[in-house]
């Protein structure tokens, strides 16, 4: 049941300390830097030349992450939306890994992006959160989230969870081909092992709750960012739109300019994302949206240049810049659970929305 809470979605929220916990469980060894992906021997991902992640919706978001976090540590690699694979595959050989992003194990169009990678002789991975699901019975290969049951339509703590894993497995790969690990894998795994304890800090300490009051009844809501801060925009977005109704984009910060700033009015509020990749470029797009008047919400450290410039601030901790977009997105949940809240939106099932998506 919901125990305390009012909803499924804001007890998940709240189980993201456990869950993450759960799902690094024995797979990282900080003490001497080791990834223990004990799902795979050292070496697996030797062969593999270039990645492609396939998923769709929240999913898809956590793909971007992982794609970023792959591209960043020297392999190629994008993310496609599932649904799109069909009709605009780039080429696969036995040399590219496929990888399967879906919480539920069941989404029609990932299976069939699945499908069409297994046919064309990839090799296949499905990262999920079902055991026996039908992904995980399809794909080569398998790595498990081990998040337990969401309920909630809306994606929360399965997010973190496929994020988190895709950046261990990203190191992986990447220490797979080139024979060592990243110089700084120890301290990302040692942060990464702080993480737990980072949400609950956001958790425990969040003023989320008086962002949502305060901008209420705003025209429409964009969040942006750079870098990893970008899929973490897009989904800030995504759960914003899906559970209150509202207008919500995310853009990556530098393109507000090219287009989206025509948008921009003092009823626009811009939630602004800092991960420590070119902050300084983000907050001069943030300050242009402000000179429009638009409310800035900078989500970021306490101590980081953005708090100054902006109206209001969403406080994370200072964290390793491949980790600081998961705890800017608990922000964002939040933000989002109680915008829709004081909506009085059916929050778990929002309308016209199914929790697993069977048909194409
Ligand atoms: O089960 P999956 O992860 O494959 O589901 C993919 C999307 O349908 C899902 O993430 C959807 O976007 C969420 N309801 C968003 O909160």
């Amino acid at each position: 049941g919901k125990g305390e809470y009012d909803h499924f979605m804001l007890k998940e929220i709240n189980e993201q300390p456990t869950s993450l916990a759960q799902a690094i469980e024995g797979r990282i060894d900080p003490a001497n830097g080791r990834i223990a992906l004990s799902d795979f021997e050292p070496g697996t991902f030797e062969g593999i030349d270039s990645v492609q992640f396939v998923a769709c919706g929240t999913s898809y978001h956590a793909a971007l992450y992982g794609s970023l976090t792959l591209n960043q540590a020297g392999v190629r690699s994008s993310a496609l939306l599932a649904n799109e694979y069909s009709v605009s595959a780039p080429p696969v050989d036995d040399e590219t890994l496929v990888i399967a992003v879906t919480q539920s194990g069941e989404t029609a169009d990932t299976l069939n992006a699945l499908r069409q990678a297994n046919a064309e002789g990839a090799q296949t991975l499905t990262v999920t959160n079902v055991v026996g699901s039908t992904a995980a019975r399809e794909a080569d290969d398998a790595l498990f989230i081990r998040a337990g049951p969401e309920i909630g339509v809306a994606a929360t703590k399965t997010f973190s969870s496929q994020a988190v894993m895709l950046t261990l497995l990203g190191q992986r790969i990447a220490s797979d081909q080139r024979g060592e690990p990243r110089a700084d894998t120890e301290s990302l795994l040692a942060e990464l092992a702080s993480m737990p304890g980072a949400i609950a800090d956001v958790l425990d300490d969040s003023d989320a709750a008086a962002i949502a009051r305060r901008y209420a009844d705003s025209q429409a809501y964009f969040f942006i960012g750079r870098g990893l801060g970008f899929p973490v925009a897009l989904e800030g977005a995504l759960k914003f739109k899906e559970i209150t109704y509202e207008h919500a984009e995310g853009f990556a910060s530098g393109e507000l300019k090219h287009g989206p700033l025509a948008l921009v009015t003092p009823e626009t509020p811009v939630f602004a994302i800092f991960t420590g990749e070119e902050d300084e470029k983000t907050l001069k797009n943030a300050e242009e949206a402000q000179t429009r008047g638009a409310p800035v919400i900078a989500v970021c450290p306490d101590d980081h240049p953005a708090v100054e410039a902006a109206d209001d601030h969403l406080e994370i901790a200072d964290t390793d810049q491949d980790l600081a977009g998961l705890l800017a997105n608990v922000q964002l949940q939040l933000v989002s659970y109680y915008a829709a809240d004081l909506l009085d939106r059916p929050i778990d099932k929002p309308r016209n929305l199914a929790k697993s998506v069977t048909v194409e």
